[in-house]
């Protein structure tokens, strides 16, 4: 498959076009909200922190940049943004388009002693000026764009030159041994443990599904080749069931 064959975004069931498909993302993640953290740690085994670790490994330089500014896109219940706000001396922003979630961020900040600087927004379009940001990360977010080409493109405008994009995302295991165990498991174990702790059937059918019809690394690293990224590159972790894709948007003018 080329990069330019993969879907162009997700494509929930029953949605016809990009804004039904776009509500029909705020609402699950908006239902789902309250048991978010607890599944999320229950059904990775908590190997989610390591791949949040190694996120957050790779943000330090700018993290640490007291001038710097720093946006977690997607942030959900904000665990991202609580790291990075531990560590940084950069100015960290958090923004999603799901209110439940950026509630319980909200909440999760305070009892961490933070103010979290929270923008309640869609990827596609930031209310962000151009040029403004040293480094964007999405964490499991990117996959439920309706438009990845769109996504890309926005958060290019936003970056300053030499910004840094980091896309923390399910990918595709490439050993036939652990591809056969998480199929098996995502097929099978996600679906009935999500649905029994969140009550939410069509969130954990709609997880796997996304995951399954999400592009391979190297077809997001092209395909933010294509929106204009240098250097992308992507680490696949455990196995490539997560995969960390990173890119720099280009310093130089061409006049
Ligand atoms: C799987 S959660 C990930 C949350 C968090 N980053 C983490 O690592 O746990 C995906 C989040 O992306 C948000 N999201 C999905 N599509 C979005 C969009 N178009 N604009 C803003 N937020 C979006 C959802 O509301 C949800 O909170």
């Amino acid at each position: 498959m080329s990069s330019t064959e993969f879907a162009s975004g997700t494509t929930p069931p029953g949605t016809r076009d990009e804004q039904q498909a776009s509500r029909w993302v705020e609402r699950m993640f908006a239902r789902i909200a309250p048991r978010y953290d607890l599944l999320n740690h229950l059904l990775s085994f908590n190997i989610d922190r390591s791949w949040r670790k190694v996120l957050l490994q790779r943000a330090a330089p700018v993290l640490g940049n007291g001038d710097a500014r720093v946006l977690d896109l997607c942030c959900g219940t904000g665990d991202v943004l609580l790291d990075f706000q531990k560590v940084a001396k950069a100015r960290i922003y958090g923004a999603d388009f799901c209110h439940p979630m950026l509630t319980a961020t909200q909440r999760k900040a305070q009892n961490s002693g933070f103010d979290a600087l929270l923008i309640e927004a869609d990827a596609l379009t930031l209310p962000i000026a151009e040029n403004s940001l040293d480094l964007i990360s999405i964490s499991f977010g990117f996959r439920n764009l309706t438009n990845y080409r769109g996504g890309l493109a926005e958060l290019y405008r936003v970056l300053k030159p030499g910004g840094q994009l980091l896309i923390l995302e399910f990918s595709h295991p490439s050993s036939s041994f652990v591809k056969a165990g998480y199929s098996l498991y995502s097929r099978i174990v996600l679906p009935l443990v999500g649905t029994i702790v969140s009550g939410s059937r069509e969130a954990y059918d709609y997880l796997p599904d996304s995951i399954r019809k999400f592009p391979q690394a190297h077809q997001l690293c092209e395909l933010m080749r294509v929106a204009g990224f240098v250097g992308a590159e992507f680490r696949l972790l455990t196995g490539g069931i997560a995969a960390l894709h990173a890119g720099t948007k280009s310093a130089v003018f061409v006049l």
